[in-house]
Parts: structure tokens; C-alpha cells; sequence
């Protein structure tokens, strides 16, 4: 059997570049290598409610965000299927059997539930939606009977909760319907965690540290000369440091060889480039222009598609439309097999139908 990917992402915000290098660049790489026989990227609206119950319009506003920031990435609707997880009732369905196959201590004890319970200060009444939302994670990943699932670092807890509950499922039911899936990381450690702009450990919308992938050339440029670098490298002439160094951990992310002949033959990669600026020499505004450079020669195209794609938007909603109806019809055969191998399927066994005829017939 050929490998399948499924990813996804929260509808509550445009895509950053962040996202990008964490997973959207490595999807479409993945999508064009032409090694995987089925491909699914959900928008995940569905698990976005779980802590937005109160903001349905926020999720809806996004999802048209998030798929015109996968369709101007380059990810292909004639390779790819572009869902949305709330049509998908099979996936709620799955999730609802699920939850026999994991425990309420073992859900606590996910280092990302964790952690996003205490960041939605969830601790004292944590909503049940959201405390499930792993178990609803594990629908998604098995309907599709997904092989691999390429996401960052923080969603490992998640793909090892989704293993635990496909492997007990099918140990408990006696079936090899679900697929253990794997996880596939970003291979570059700059990319599975960029820090904002502010050098703060992570992108996120609430800090305003973030560089979305539809922002235009100037506001790009200017969070860049914004961006936190050594907060001791005062002088030119001064040593700087790498050390959480949000500029060079960018271009550790963004940055080939290639940049240097196109926009900065004074080096010839960004080894030599972080070598003169540890010894002294080489100043901020100028490795922050360079990066600009860099961000553009990415983003630029990125943005030109974005903007022909926000012409026609009834396009995009007709890609929507047949991705979700493609991913439905994978969902409900997983659906079946999992209702079969619980013997819950009563109307499509006729033998069961049988055996209950015989039982009252045998007592008369
Ligand atoms: N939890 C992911 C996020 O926070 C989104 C997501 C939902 C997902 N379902 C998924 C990711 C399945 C990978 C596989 O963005």
C-alpha cells in the first residue's frame, strides 16, 4: 500500500511564516515528490471551537485565510485534497468510539494538552471538547489511514496519543483496520521552532511577534529592522553573538548559498557571514537587509498568487468543496471498517439477523 500524508492546522489565524518553515514548505516538497499515493490537509475548524466556542465567526473569517495561504504555498489541488474537518461527520464519529480507547490520566499527562491548558489558564474547568481534542486528532489521522504525518515538534504528544489508541483499537478488536502513523519532522532545528520577531520563543498572534505569509513587502521589511538581535552588540566594531539571535536564526531557516551571489557576494554562505559577525565588524541593519532580501526572494511569489487566488475567491471554495467531498468519502470506509470490526454494524449482518431469529425460535 502507497503512503498517505495527513496534516492540518487551527483556523484562527492567517498563516505565518513560522507555520511555513515548520510545515508548509516540507508539504509541498512532499506533495511534488511524488512518493505519496494520497495526500489530505485539513483545516482542523472543528478542533479550532474546542477553545473558541465563544468565537465561531473568528474560526469562519479564517478559513478562508488558511486555504488561500496553502493554495499561494503551492499546495496543488490536482495533488492534493484541501478538507474541512467539520463536514466530515465520520470524523466525530470515530472520535466518539475512541474514547473508550484512552484514559482520562493519560490525556492529562500529554505534555501539549498540558501546556495549552495552562496557556488557556484552563487549569481550575477545562472545557471536555477541548481535553478530547487529541482523541478527535487520532480520528483524523486514522480516517485517512494516514502513514505520516509531517508537523513541528509540539504536535509529537499528539502522534504518540494517536499510535497508543490506533494500536489498542486494533488489539482490542482483533482488526488491522487503523494505521499506526508515523511523524515526520522538520529536519532543520531553526525551522521546527522559530522564535517571533521579538526573539520570544514562538509565533503567536496575541504577542504581535509574527511575520505572516500575506503580509506585504513593507510591513515585512519593517518588522524585520524591528527584530531582536544581540541586545549587547552595540557598536559595529563590537563581537556579536548568535545566541538566541532572532536574525541569524532566520537565516538559518530561509537562507541557501545562493542568497550570498544574489544579494551579498562579500560572503560565500552563512557560515562566514556569522564568523565575521561574531568577530566584530558587521553590523545589524546590514545582516537585516540581507535577511529582507532573503524573506523576499520566498515570500514575493508566494504573495503575487495569494493575490490572484483573492480575485476568484468562488474558485478556492470549489477546491474546498471537492477536497472535503474526496477526504469524506476515505472517512466513511474507515467509518465502516471500524463499526465492522466492533460488530456494531447490525443492519449490514445478516447473520446476526439470523442468530436472533434462531435464539427466540430455539425458546418457543
Ligand atoms: N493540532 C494541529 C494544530 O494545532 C492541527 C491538527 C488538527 C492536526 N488535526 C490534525 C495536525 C491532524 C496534524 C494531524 O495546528
Amino acid at each position: 500500500m502507497g503512503k498517505i500524508i495527513l496534516t492540518g492546522d487551527r483556523p484562527t489565524g492567517r498563516l505565518h511564516i513560522g507555520h511555513y518553515v515548520g510545515s508548509l514548505r516540507r508539504r509541498v516538497e512532499l506533495q511534488n515528490s511524488g512518493e505519496y499515493e494520497k495526500i489530505f490537509i485539513m483545516i482542523a475548524d472543528a478542533q479550532a471551537l474546542t477553545d473558541n466556542v465563544d468565537n465561531p465567526e473568528k474560526i469562519r473569517e479564517n478559513i478562508i485565510e488558511v486555504a488561500l495561504d496553502y493554495l499561494s504555498c503551492g499546495i496543488d489541488p490536482a495533488k492534493s485534497n484541501i478538507l474541512i474537518q467539520s463536514e466530515i461527520s465520520e470524523l466525530t464519529e470515530l472520535t466518539f468510539y475512541y474514547m473508550n480507547m484512552v484514559t482520562v490520566s493519560r490525556l492529562q499527562r500529554n505534555p501539549t494538552v498540558k501546556s495549552e491548558i495552562q496557556m488557556r489558564n484552563f487549569e481550575a474547568s477545562i472545557p471536555v471538547g477541548f481535553f478530547c481534542y487529541p482523541i478527535s486528532q487520532t480520528a483524523d489521522i486514522t480516517a485517512f489511514k494516514a502513514t505520516t504525518v509531517p508537523v513541528g515538534e509540539d504536535q509529537l504528544p499528539m502522534l504518540e496519543q494517536a499510535q497508543e489508541i490506533a494500536h489498542r483499537f486494533n488489539t482490542v478488536y482483533k482488526t488491522e483496520c487503523l494505521v499506526r502513523p508515523e511523524a515526520l519532522l522538520p529536519t532543520n532545528e531553526a525551522c521546527s521552532r522559530l522564535p517571533g520577531t521579538d526573539g520570544k520563543a514562538k509565533m503567536s498572534k496575541s504577542l504581535g511577534n509574527c511575520i505572516y505569509l500575506s503580509d506585504p513587502a513593507d510591513v515585512v521589511k519593517k518588522k524585520v529592522m524591528g527584530m531582536f538581535t544581540d541586545p549587547n552588540h552595540l557598536r559595529v566594531e563590537d563581537p556579536g553573538s548568535l545566541d538566541g539571535n532572532t536574525v541569524f536564526i532566520y537565516l538559518d531557516a530561509f537562507c541557501k548559498d545562493e542568497h550570498f551571489e544574489k544579494f551579498n557576494s562579500d560572503y560565500k554562505n552563512l557560515d562566514e557571514m556569522k564568523e565575521h559577525y561574531q568577530r566584530g565588524g558587521l553590523g545589524d541593519v546590514k545582516v537585516k537587509k540581507f535577511l529582507i532580501n532573503v524573506l523576499e526572494d520566498e515570500l514575493a511569489p508566494i504573495r503575487t498568487r495569494r493575490e490572484e487566488l483573492q480575485k476568484d475567491i468562488p474558485y478556492v471554495v470549489d477546491v474546498l468543496k471537492k477536497g472535503t467531498d474526496a477526504a469524506r468519502a476515505e472517512a466513511a470506509k474507515t467509518l465502516a471498517e471500524v463499526k465492522d470490526a466492533m460488530r456494531i454494524n447490525y443492519f449490514e449482518d445478516e447473520a446476526l439477523i439470523k442468530s436472533w431469529q434462531d435464539k427466540f425460535n430455539a425458546q418457543s
